[in-house]
């Protein structure tokens, strides 16, 4: 678990940043159906089921247990609005983690992506990791700019790796050292 922390946004709001919690399950439904219902450039199109979900984070929690993954949710005026993640890998390749970011829609463009990559970068570099990995579609403009001033690299592309409403999009790997 990641330790709690909070700040003020740009708009002035307070940001409480921690680790996800059982009791976070509807406003992660909430959350992602947000994300699915806008189109954003994610993996995930469909809308969950509370079932769904509650066996996502049931697995979710049990892993953080066990340090196989650090996360960090934004919560705002009670309500998580952001989720995050690195999973680390196995093996040969356990000092790379994967990481990932959504925030929903309202929250956008007001520091939280920022405040919630230094958080995750420190508790990777903490964790003994020592890469940190993500991929996003070549359209998604506000996540390149995150992550180039993260410092994270273009390192890979998948020409036409996404297929969003029939339309093809490069899918672009970008890396950074810890
Ligand atoms: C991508 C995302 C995580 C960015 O998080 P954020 O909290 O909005 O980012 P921040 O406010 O910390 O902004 C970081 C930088 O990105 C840039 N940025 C922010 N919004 C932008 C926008 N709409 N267009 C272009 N650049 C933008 C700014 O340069 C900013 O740097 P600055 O603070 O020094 O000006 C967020 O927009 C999001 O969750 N989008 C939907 C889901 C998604 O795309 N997830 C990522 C999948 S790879």
């Amino acid at each position: 678990m990641i330790k709690t922390r909070s700040f003020k946004a740009k708009d002035g709001r307070m940001v409480i940043l921690r680790s996800v919690r059982w009791d976070d399950l509807d406003d992660l439904i909430e959350f992602i159906d947000s994300l699915a219902d806008e189109g954003a450039d994610i993996l995930r199109t469909e809308r969950v089921t509370r079932d769904e979900e509650a066996d996502w984070l049931g697995r979710r929690l049990a892993r953080i247990d066990k340090g196989e993954l650090i996360d960090a949710v934004a919560e705002v005026d009670g309500r998580v609005v952001a989720n995050s993640e690195v999973q680390k890998r196995t093996g040969m390749m356990s000092h790379i983690g994967d990481f990932g970011i959504g925030i929903k829609s309202g929250y956008r463009g007001i520091g939280i992506g920022t405040e919630i990559m230094k958080t995750l970068i420190e508790e990777s570099r903490s964790a003994g990791l020592r890469i940190l990995v993500l991929d996003h579609f070549a359209t998604n403009k506000p996540a390149r700019a995150l992550y180039e001033k993260m410092g994270f690299k273009e390192e890979g592309r998948i020409p036409k790796g996404i297929c969003k409403n029939g339309k093809y999009i490069d899918l672009i790997r970008m890396v950074r050292e810890l």
